[in-house]
Parts: C-alpha cells; structure tokens; sequence
C-alpha cells in the first residue's frame, strides 16, 4: 500500500512514481503501464525470492521497472536486470563487481544487489531491483553483517540515489530493446563474460542437492552445471533455491543458508 500521492518523475522514456514508503514498489508497479517505475525510501514488506523478505531500510535504491516483454524471452529477464545493474555500478569504481547466478549482484563474496521480477499481466514484466547504496542492512537484521555489502562502502564516484536510479533505469531501457529486438545471444554473451565460469557450486532444489562445476548460461537463460560425472545439466531459476559458491574457491565465513533469513544473505 502506497504512504501519500507520488511525486512524478519524467525522463526519457520512463515515468517514475516516487513514494516516501510503500510495502513493495513491486505491488505498486503492478498495475502500472510498460515504461512506468516506482521507488520508495523504505518498503514496509519488501519481498525477495521464494517467498523470503527483503530488508529495505532508507538510503537504499528499491525500484521497480515494468517493461514489455516478449513471451518467448520472457526467461531472460532475471538476467538481463542482474545486467543492468552490473553495468551501472562497475563504472563507479568498485572493485570485484561480479554477477552470481541468476541475477544477484556481488562484490567479492557478499551480496549489493538482489532481482526480483514478477509477471502480473501478459506481455508485461516488473523487474523489481535492490540495491544497498547507503543503508544499513545489518541493523534491522545483524545476520546480513557477513553477507550483504553496500555501494558506499566501495564507490570511488559516489552518486545521489537519484541519478543511480536514472541510470538503471536507462541501462534497463537498452537491454531490453536488444532483448525484444531478438539479439538475446549478444545479451548472453555479455552474461557469461561477467559470471566466473568453471566456479564449484551447490545448488538446493528445494531439498534435492546438486554440486558441479557452473559452465555458464544456455541461450535460454539456464544455468549449465558440469557434474562430477561429465554430463552437464540445464537448470531454470525457479528451479534453484539456493545457490551457494563452494569455499574451495571462495575461502568466505558465511553461514550456511538458512531460509528464514532475508535474502540479502544468498
Ligand atoms: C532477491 O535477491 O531475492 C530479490 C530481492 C528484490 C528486492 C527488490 S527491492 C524493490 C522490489 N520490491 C520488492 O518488494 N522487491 C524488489
């Protein structure tokens, strides 16, 4: 539920609706036409993956972009937001930004960014996207202490949330363009270079444990996993709860996962 009328955002193609606090930006997109966005200050009830909550305390960027979305590529989307912000945050200077599969922003072992996308109506896709810039994760929840990091502590540039917003939501505008314009292999491609491939991960479908080597994204956006057998295997991101990057190349004192944490912490 929204706190008080928006304050209306033009620039380019976006109309941003701009919110002291809502309970998810995603919820309030959901009705919204393509090229609309909303951010709020604070989310009273953000909302992560598979049901998990979503710290979003101020001075974080929590927005939500509905784009018009071909049915057929509608799977790369995770993909292609993870992209985005990737792009729009390595030029401020931080260090060690990688993506993690599907869509999780990092800088080294811990977690800046998370992506979630619903599909309320057909054609449409809202990308919901979080971004600890300068807030605090760790004081609403001190678990996030080890797992979560934010720009602030890593930007050489630092930018006004604002203007972060603006670039995101520029970078989401291209990539989508190429993604409808049927260039999803040159998107792909752009993928697979920001992942480190031949990286040993587990991945928890939902009880059922697997282990292997990440060989990268198929052209329909599905994890390739390269197993202790040789036989490499498709996975698509509903399908994975969890997936953890194993300690043999990642020496990291993160907890094991726990899936009534928030999801800052995968
Ligand atoms: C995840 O990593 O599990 C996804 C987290 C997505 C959080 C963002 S914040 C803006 C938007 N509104 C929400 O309720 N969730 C997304």
């Amino acid at each position: 539920m929204e706190s008080a009328a928006p304050t209306i955002l033009r620039s380019g193609i976006w109309t941003v609706h701009e919110y002291a606090s809502v309970n998810s930006t995603n919820l309030v997109a959901a009705g919204l036409p393509s090229w609309s966005a909303v951010r709020a200050q604070t989310q009273s009830a953000g909302r992560g993956r598979f049901q998990r909550s979503w710290v979003s305390d101020e001075g974080g960027l929590w927005l939500s972009a509905v784009v018009p979305i071909q049915p057929a590529i509608v799977r790369i989307v995770p993909l292609l937001a993870g992209l985005a912000v990737c792009d729009v945050v390595r030029p401020l200077g931080a260090e060690g930004v990688r993506m993690r599969w599907p869509n999780d922003v990092m800088i080294g072992k811990r977690k800046l960014s998370g992506v979630l996308i619903d599909q309320f109506r057909a054609g449409l896709a809202v990308i919901g996207l979080g971004i600890n810039v300068e807030n605090e994760p760790a004081r609403s929840d001190p678990s996030l202490r080890q797992s979560a990091t934010r720009l602030a502590d890593h930007w050489r540039q630092p930018l006004a949330i604002r203007d972060l917003m603006l670039r995101v939501l520029d970078r989401i505008h291209v990539l989508t363009e190429v993604l409808n314009g049927g260039d999803a292999p040159r998107l792909l491609a752009h993928v697979n270079q920001l992942w480190s491939k031949g990286r040993r991960v587990e991945l928890d479908l939902d009880g059922d444990v697997r282990t292997g080597r990440f060989s990268g994204v198929d052209q329909a956006g599905r994890l390739l996993l390269l197993d202790d057998r040789g036989v490499t295997s498709a996975f698509d991101p509903e399908q994975v709860r969890h997936l953890t990057e194993s300690p043999e190349f990642y020496a990291s004192n993160i907890s094991p996962h726990d899936s009534r944490r928030g999801c800052q912490a995968h």
